[in-house]
């Protein structure tokens, strides 16, 4: 049994979107998706500073630091529907659609591992990386992230699935740039990788790889509104609204008591 290659319906979407009609088509499905404030806030946030750290024009160096923050989300729903299923394991149509979620994480967390793993390869080909800006300040990037899409993928997991909107759609538009500025550069650079066979992709060379890459992540942007589950969401609305009153009952409640005595 082979546990270890990309995905097959994955990597059958990634192909069909070399053709830039369908990749265009595919893309307009969530263009201009319009986020909540909080997560436009966080997303905004993490893409100018890392445009600050790593500059406004892609790079490999720049592509690496991406690729660190690019895994933590999926390792953020898994871990969160663990904690969900934990406590929900009674209902059945609930439980199918967190595992649903979990199973997608894993095949992105999987490929964006990839990402990471063969970028670092080819980074470190073309410029050495500095151990704070490139290395630390990912991490503490990453950690961030993480404990941002876990909350809110508790609190309000639309929130959580638009925060990763906005990132995907920032990689995307970076790989975009990237292949436009260095496409003949790139289709005469060759492309060396174990993980890479291993995973089971075999691009030609840099520019195959750099646009199935691209392709990846307009995957990602578009499943993560694909993920949003209105029907629960809603529910997870009303129980907020109901603990709030809570709160504030129990608040009013306590004043009122230290007031009159
Ligand atoms: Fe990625
Ligand atoms: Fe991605």
């Amino acid at each position: 049994m082979e546990f270890t290659a990309g995905n097959k319906e994955f990597e059958a979407l990634n192909m069909q979107l070399n053709d830039l009609e369908k990749l265009e088509k595919y893309k307009m499905l969530y263009d201009g998706y319009r986020t909540n404030i909080l997560p436009r806030f966080i997303g905004g946030l993490l893409v100018r500073l890392g445009n600050i750290m790593y500059g406004h024009e892609p790079s490999y160096l720049k592509f690496r630091s991406i690729e660190i923050t690019a895994r933590v989300p999926y390792c953020s729903w898994s871990s969160a529907v663990y904690t969900l299923l934990t406590f929900f394991y009674f209902d059945e149509r609930k439980a199918i659609k967190l595992s649903s979620i979990a199973r997608y994480a894993g095949i992105a967390h999987d490929n964006e591992t990839m990402h990471l793993i063969v970028i670092s390869h080819l980074a470190r080909a073309e410029k050495r990386a500095g151990r704070i800006r490139h290395a630390l300040l990912p991490i503490f990037f990453s950690i961030f992230y993480f404990c941002a899409i876990y909350i809110l993928f508790l609190v309000r997991p639309r929130w959580s699935f638009e925060l990763n909107y906005l990132f995907e759609q920032d990689a995307f538009n970076q790989y975009s740039r990237f292949l436009d500025l260095h496409d003949e550069d790139l289709k005469n650079k060759l492309i060396e990788s174990k993980f890479l066979e291993w995973y089971g992709r075999n691009p030609k060379n840099q520019y195959d790889f750099f646009r199935s890459v691209r392709n990846d992540e307009i995957i990602h942007r578009n499943q993560s509104i694909q993920n949003i589950d209105t029907e629960a969401d809603g529910r997870r609305v009303r129980f907020l609204k109901f603990i709030t009153a809570c709160v504030v009952a129990a608040a009013f409640g306590i004043g009122a008591y230290i007031f009159l005595w």
